[in-house]
């Protein structure tokens, strides 16, 4: 479901969060691994205060391992945070956070007290699904309504921890136009306000520009096509994507491509590096007032 969020559903997330962050030890962040700056919320600082934070880059076996261990060093300098990359869907993998999770709030398991954690994030990024991981069963589907339940309800994961059974969800970043467009390649957001094309020709560029050999190599290519359009069009010739007359059918293809890319057909690909916070706008959305 594409979700709008508007400054009023904004502050509902926001303030639902902070009414229920006294019960929580522990915030659970959950990002796309392929796009860690775009996926994160940095209000989530703000909300958790003092808290320990794990920050876990989720569907890394669709991101480059490579840069997905810069993110993974980058995030582990900031203070009161661990990283971890994960992949929800593969059986087994979840229960890697229960560890760190006691670790990272020793008190609690001291006194023999458990570790309350909730898990938070944008729509998409795999929240539900890890949920169902950890209590391993499925829980009422998450949906992406911008708010968290106020019946949570605590489900014990074994080990002294326990989880609330709804994400607190939260707005992806929305006042950087490059956001937007990674957000979109990935599949996180369904924007009308761009078309299928636009993404298409932007996921095109960056894979000519960073990833050459995967494209060529998926779409059996001999040369490198010059720009977005014409690898859309080799794409096109290649897989029988015409339209009467020889024209390239870019709406097929496009489809073709960011499916093919949002499967991990491609291979690995990340989107962002840790360098995107020099060049990048830090603003997340509209201030939201306290109240
Ligand atoms: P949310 O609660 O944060 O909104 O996300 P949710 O768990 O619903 O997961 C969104 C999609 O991401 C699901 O695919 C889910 O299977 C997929 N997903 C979750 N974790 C991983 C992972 O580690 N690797 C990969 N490759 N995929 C993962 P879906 O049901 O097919 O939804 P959609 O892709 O059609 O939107």
């Amino acid at each position: 479901m594409a979700v709008i969020w508007y400054p009023g559903h904004m502050h509902k997330a926001q303030k639902q969060i902070k009414e229920v962050m006294p019960q929580v030890d522990l915030v659970i962040e959950v990002m796309d691994a392929r796009i860690p700056f775009s996926s994160e919320n940095p209000v989530v600082k703000e909300l958790r205060g003092p808290r320990p934070c794990l920050k876990v880059l989720n569907k890394s076996d669709l991101a480059d391992p490579a840069i997905t261990a810069q993110w993974l060093n980058y995030f582990s300098q900031q203070e009161g945070v661990r990283a971890l990359a994960l992949t929800t869907t593969r059986k087994g993998e979840a229960c890697k956070i229960l560890s760190l999770c006691r670790e990272m709030v020793p008190l609690r398991a001291q006194r023999g007290e458990p570790v309350r954690t909730m898990i938070m994030g944008i729509p998409n990024v795999g929240k539900s699904t890890l949920i169902n991981a950890l209590a391993g069963r499925a829980i009422a589907k998450v949906g992406n309504e911008p708010a968290v339940t106020k019946q949570q309800q605590r489900i014990s994961l074994g080990n002294g921890i326990v989880l609330s059974d709804t994400p607190g969800i939260l707005w992806p970043r929305m006042e950087n136009e490059d956001s937007g467009y990674r957000l979109a390649v990935t599949g996180a957001i369904k924007n009308a306000a761009i078309s299928f094309e636009e993404v298409a020709l932007y996921a095109a560029d960056f894979f000519l520009l960073h990833y050459p050999q995967a494209v060529m190599a998926r779409y059996k290519l001999s040369e490198l096509p010059v720009g977005a359009i014409e690898l859309l069009e080799a794409i096109g010739r290649k897989r029988g994507c015409l339209r009467a007359g020889g024209v390239t059918d870019i709406h097929k293809v496009s489809e073709i491509l960011l499916n093919e890319f949002r499967a991990g057909q491609l291979g690995g690909i990340s989107l962002e590096t840790p360098a995107i916070y020099e060049t990048s706008d830090e603003d997340c959305g509209e201030p939201v007032a306290d109240d």
